[in-house]
């Protein structure tokens, strides 16, 4: 049965790739964001209302106006250097104001909430491959917001009956396959879509930091996951909380279960794109593992999801989209 699902921040990269998910799955995504960040061009699915999370009168308005039975909750700032350089800014934005939208959303009694939180709510890991037992340890601003709104989650699914899944995303890579949305974050701090700019010459080498790592070629391992993949979960979850019916909170990590090093990472772009990533090695940056890959094996048990696109796939469709984005 067609929903009408409130999408928070689906103005931008991972939001408008759940709205278009949405919106296959015959549901209608209507996207609340300011669009400091976010862009018009993206929301494509339903109508755009251009608000704060944070302004509770006109959330109220707009739920009683929508009555949406889901939300899925992406607003929120996502650097996380900026987060240690301005931590009141990461926490008012992506914690504080997060608060509004859930009593909104309990106020409204919608059937499931769907937010986007990170795997960097562990911290360091202890365990080669991260599972949601892993204690959460965040090290930046930005992991201790997303740490603070998965414990608001917690308490409203006690105290108020909410039925609501912390989606804890390993790296969003990828963009849609006709590339008629994509990856466009200014700044981009993202390997795959400056690997894909600085290999077709658009931008300068790539810095890589950190090449002294405990791992086997000295750099990072991270867990890539492609867009549209991340995007069909949301879907699945919102069914899943819906059918269920009951309330509750729990934490889900998705990820695709393999680890790349970023050199690794650097040499499959050069090979996609068909020319090599320029690229200068540069210490360690403050604050990243070494290695940081998930075990997704409850998400696969609780909504039989399993990622489809893998990390070749994942560049294929980033070059798609920076040779035809706006910029
Ligand atoms: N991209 C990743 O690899 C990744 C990994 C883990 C978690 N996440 C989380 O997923 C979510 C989406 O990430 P993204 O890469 O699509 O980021 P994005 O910046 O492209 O999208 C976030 C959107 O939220 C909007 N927004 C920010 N604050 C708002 C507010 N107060 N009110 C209304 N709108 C607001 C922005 O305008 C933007 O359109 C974020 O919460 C991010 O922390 C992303």
């Amino acid at each position: 049965m067609s929903r009408t699902v409130l999408v928070a921040g689906g103005a931008g990269f991972i939001g408008s790739h759940v709205c278009k998910a949405l919106a296959e799955a015959g549901d209608r995504p209507v996207v609340i964001d300011t669009l400091e960040k976010g862009h018009a061009w993206a929301v494509k699915w339903g109508p755009l209302e251009r608000t704060d999370i944070g302004d509770a009168t006109t959330i109220a308005e707009i739920f009683r106006r929508h009555r949406p039975r889901a939300v899925v909750h992406l607003a929120g700032y996502i650097e996380v250097g900026e987060s240690v350089r301005k931590p009141e800014l990461y926490f008012h934005n992506n914690a504080t104001k997060s608060q509004t939208l859930i009593d909104a959303a309990c106020d409204a009694g919608v059937e499931a909430f769907v937010f986007s939180s990170s795997c960097s709510v562990y911290g360091v890991p202890r365990t080669p491959l991260l599972d949601e037992t892993h204690p959460f340890a965040p090290i930046s601003p930005y992991a201790e917001s997303k740490a603070r709104v998965e414990g608001m989650l917690e308490r409203a699914a006690r105290e108020r009956g909410l039925a609501a899944l912390s989606m804890r995303y390993f790296n969003a890579a990828g963009g849609d396959e006709t590339a008629e949305i994509g990856e466009a974050h200014v700044p981009e701090t993202h390997l795959l879509p400056l690997a894909v700019d600085a290999a077709l010459g658009l931008t300068a080498p790539l810095t890589l930091m950190g090449t002294d790592y405990d791992t086997p070629d000295g750099s990072c391992v991270r867990d890539f996951i492609h867009v549209s993949d991340l995007a069909a979960a949301h879907v699945s979850a919102i069914a899943h909380l819906a059918t269920r019916g009951s309330a509750g909170h729990a934490g889900l990590n998705l990820g695709s279960g393999s680890g790349y090093s970023v050199r690794q990472a650097l040499v499959e772009t050069g090979r996609v794109v068909g020319k090599p990533v320029p690229f200068s090695e540069a210490p360690r940056r403050p604050g990243d593992p070494p290695r940081l890959v998930g075990d997704s094996a409850r998400a696969r048990a609780l909504l039989g999801w399993r990622p489809t696109r893998d990390l070749a796939k994942q560049i294929e469709d980033t070059l798609r989209w920076r040779l035809k984005m706006p910029r």
